[in-house]
């Protein structure tokens, strides 16, 4: 059984989006354990509730400094043991240490096709501005494993959604979800949980 710790920071929908696949069975025996957040308002840890998940928020706004957060967020996750952690629409930085501890063991879901519109600024609503901004005719999502630079680790799964006439960055956002977040995902962590990724030199392939 995959023992998989989910991080959200606002509604997540990515979560819920793991949570039915779990349920349908298109992801093969795991489970969520624990969902942190950093946000005490995030819907995410409601989500985790209703479902009778173990729900944590650790708020950078609870501690002295960044180092004391890092430990305490770091202590909440190693706790539980998992398998995998997830970020599921999480916009805290990765503590540098919990990288090193959990190589290639770490998820992501970004909301465009990397290496475009991704790195430092550019998360949330502002990667779809960014894509609309440029005039992209085709944006999408990423699953990714986390290293230590922004949006860099090795690319796990991508999906491509079609930028609309008329579109506008709240619409961009929620056909990136509808389209391609909520599958790549669940997909992602069920090719992990399967043992089917495989990374050599920072670049993935996926077994049979
Ligand atoms: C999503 O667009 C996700 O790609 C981004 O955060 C947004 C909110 O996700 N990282 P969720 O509804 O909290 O899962």
């Amino acid at each position: 059984m995959l023992k998989i710790v989910v991080c959200v920071s606002g509604g997540g929908t990515n979560l819920q989006a793991i949570l039915d696949a779990i349920e349908n069975k298109k992801i093969t025996d795991a489970e969520i354990i624990r969902v942190i957040s950093n946000n005490k308002a995030a819907y995410g840890l409601e989500r985790a509730k209703n479902a009778g998940i173990d729900a944590k928020c650790i708020s950078p706004k609870d501690f002295s400094d960044r180092n004391e957060f890092n430990q305490a967020f770091l202590e909440a996750v190693e706790e539980m043991h998992p398998d995998l952690i997830v970020l599921a629409g999480f916009l805290v930085a990765i503590p540098k240490e919990m990288i090193e501890k959990y190589p290639n063991r770490i998820m992501n879901i970004h909301p465009s096709l990397i290496p475009s519109f991704c790195g430092v600024g550019y998360y949330g609503i502002k990667v779809h501005e960014g894509a609309l901004k440029r005039g992209v005719k085709v944006t999408g999502a990423t699953v990714h494993f986390v290293d230590e630079g922004t949006d860099t680790g090795p690319i796990i799964l991508q999906k491509p959604v079609l930028v609309l006439d008329g579109d506008t960055a709240e619409t961009l956002q929620r056909r990136v979800m509808e389209q391609a977040e909520w599958t790549i995902l669940p997909e992602a962590i069920d090719l992990f949980a399967r043992g089917r990724i495989q990374v050599i030199d920072n670049t993935i392939s996926l077994l049979q």
